[in-house]
């Protein structure tokens, strides 16, 4: 199994991934496949025997790289996928020295736990944030003391 950067033969299996995990809300195809290669965003997946497991999207800015999606393979989830994902984008964000944000449905609670077990915490809400009304919670990657070199 391997951490490894999206690449364009991967985009079926990312789309596929997407559609499974956000239905409606998923980003197209297009999309996805504009995103894979453009240099803003840092794409990558755990694979494993050529399969996709699960992947995450950030894109990133001058001082900041924001998680915009994360999702695992139905039948692969509590196996700690995207936490492997997470803690490679935390090194990542320490190593550049940017922050690491995302932002995430007040009602994932799945997700939310998973965030806050990694050091995430909420530094902001958005009322209303999603089509379905619901509130949008900003979380920040919080480095420890005893962490920081
Ligand atoms: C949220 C999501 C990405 C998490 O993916 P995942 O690969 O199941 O996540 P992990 O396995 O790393 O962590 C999930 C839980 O399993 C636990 N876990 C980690 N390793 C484990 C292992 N080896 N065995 C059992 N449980 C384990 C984690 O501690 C975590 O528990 P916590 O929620 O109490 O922190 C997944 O549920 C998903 O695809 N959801 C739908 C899309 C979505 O909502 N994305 C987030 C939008 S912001």
């Amino acid at each position: 199994m391997q951490i490894r950067k999206i690449k364009p033969q991967h985009a079926k299996e990312l789309i596929e991934l997407s559609q499974q995990n956000f239905g409606d809300e998923s980003w197209t195809e297009k999309q996805l496949t504009d995103i894979i290669t453009d240099d803003n965003y840092i794409c990558i997946a755990l694979i494993e025997d050529e399969k996709m497991l699960s992947y995450l999207i950030a894109v990133q800015s001058l001082d900041d790289v924001n998680i915009v999606s994360i999702a695992t393979k139905e039948g692969h989830k509590n196996k700690g996928y995207a936490t492997k994902l997470i803690k490679w984008m935390i090194a990542l964000c320490q190593y550049v020295e940017k922050t690491l944000s995302l932002e995430v449905k007040s009602k994932n609670i799945t997700a939310i736990n998973l965030y806050q077990n990694l050091g995430f915490e909420k530094v902001h809400e958005r009322k209303n944030y999603y089509r379905d009304g619901d509130t949008a919670l900003i979380m920040f990657h919080v480095t420890k003391d005893s962490q920081k070199a």
